[in-house]
């Protein structure tokens, strides 16, 4: 049997890479000539570059986007006895950080039209024992952030923003990572601002968190061999922020075109049969690192997809508290109806600034197509 042959990528790095290539293999020399990989000034150049980018006083490079999230809670203390309020449908990262500091992730029910959780959501599912909240911007879309901000204040609990999903997102003309206690981003190479293997950083207003942070992520060392605190290695190689720094630039226009693209799909797919399209939060820019539809027969439409060349992906579809990492764990936190039904339901149609206009057209008419043919 003839493979059908890819007509619409899902994602394509090469060719988001080729319009930058000679900047990116310069980059790469500089470093190599330069003989220096870890910290110095590569990184201190990508970190100020990325705090003017994001408007926070502070950012510190990390290893990797899980690190940023559990090096955040870690320096601000949080720790065993302790809950962490996590959205039930997340990528596992967010609930793997809390349990990393020996913490308790709380599920969150999202909203079944914006996939996100809210404040309400929030101090529904609060615990005497909550000390920190870590909100997600997922698929590249801001929570309501001016009330979960002021939940967690009347509540004095830490606010982390895992914005992983969300570079240059924007809340009523703010940035996300900007708005709680740290901002915390992987530069993992799909992202939308994305490194050429593990990279993560954490953006943040707090001069005291920050040098926290510098000091978790070098072996709890400020002046080389001597050790203030049990660190870890997380740091943020001085070869990605070379490379973060030529893509930085890059940034705006790619979600520019991402939410061009998701225009032309809110529009070439109101009508289709049977497909929910995602509601987006007023006051939000949307920078749209997913599209995510909703389908009862989701897995069918995504095999005539398959089949018409076009690749989509599930994100995701198992949500953490029914993974094997999270079964029989002390804690059970029961069903979740709403997280268990989207995992049933999403499907991400093809995103970024790969894609042609005739690759985006091509996708809808498809998507139209079956589902007409697959009804409500
Ligand atoms: C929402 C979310 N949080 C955290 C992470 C973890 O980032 P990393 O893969 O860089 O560790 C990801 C990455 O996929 C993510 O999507």
């Amino acid at each position: 049997m003839q493979a059908t042959e890819t007509r619409v990528p899902f994602l394509d790095l090469a060719c988001i890479h080729k319009q930058m290539a000679a900047e990116l293999t310069d980059a790469f020399a500089g470093i190599l000539a330069g003989g220096a990989y870890i910290l110095g000034e590569p990184l201190e150049r990508f970190e100020n570059e990325f705090a003017i980018y994001q408007n926070t006083r502070y950012c510190v490079g990390v290893g990797n986007g899980l690190e940023a999230l559990s090096l955040s809670l870690r320096a601000l203390g949080v720790g065993p006895q302790d809950d962490v309020l996590v959205p039930a449908n997340t990528f596992i990262a967010t609930w793997l950080a809390v349990s990393q500091v020996g913490a308790r992730p709380v599920p969150v029910e999202p909203d079944p039209d914006t996939h996100l959780v809210d404040a309400a959501a929030l101090r529904k599912a609060q615990t005497a024992a909550t000390k920190a909240v870590i909100v997600v911007h997922l698929y590249g879309q801001p929570a309501k952030m001016d009330d979960i901000v002021d939940f967690c204040k009347s509540e004095g609990l830490f606010l982390v923003e895992d914005a992983a999903q969300a570079h240059g997102a924007e809340f009523k003309g703010r940035r996300v990572g900007s708005f709680g206690e740290a901002g915390a981003f992987s530069f993992y190479p799909g992202k939308n601002l994305g490194a050429l293997g593990d990279a993560g950083a954490v953006t943040t207003n707090s001069e005291s968190l920050a040098d926290a942070l510098r000091l978790l992520r070098n072996y709890g060392s400020a002046v080389k061999y001597i050790h203030e605190k049990q660190g870890f290695n997380s740091r943020l190689d001085a070869l990605q922020a070379a490379i973060l720094s030529v893509k930085l630039k890059y940034l705006d226009a790619g979600n520019e075109r991402r939410r061009e693209i998701a225009q032309k799909y809110f529009s070439g797919l109101k009508a289709a049969c049977g497909l929910k399209l995602p509601a987006v939060v007023e006051g939000a820019k949307h920078v749209f690192h997913l599209f995510v539809v909703r389908h009862r027969r989701r897995d069918e439409l995504q095999k005539q997809l398959s089949e018409a060349g076009i690749q989509t992906i599930i994100h995701y579809p198992l949500p953490p508290h029914l993974q094997n990492a999270y079964r029989g764990n002390s804690y059970d936190c029961g069903p979740l109806p709403v997280a268990e039904q989207l995992a049933g339901e999403v499907l991400s149609l093809p995103m970024g600034p790969h894609l042609t206009d005739e690759q985006v057209d091509y996708t809808i008419a498809q998507v139209m197509r079956i589902c007409n043919e697959l009804g409500a």
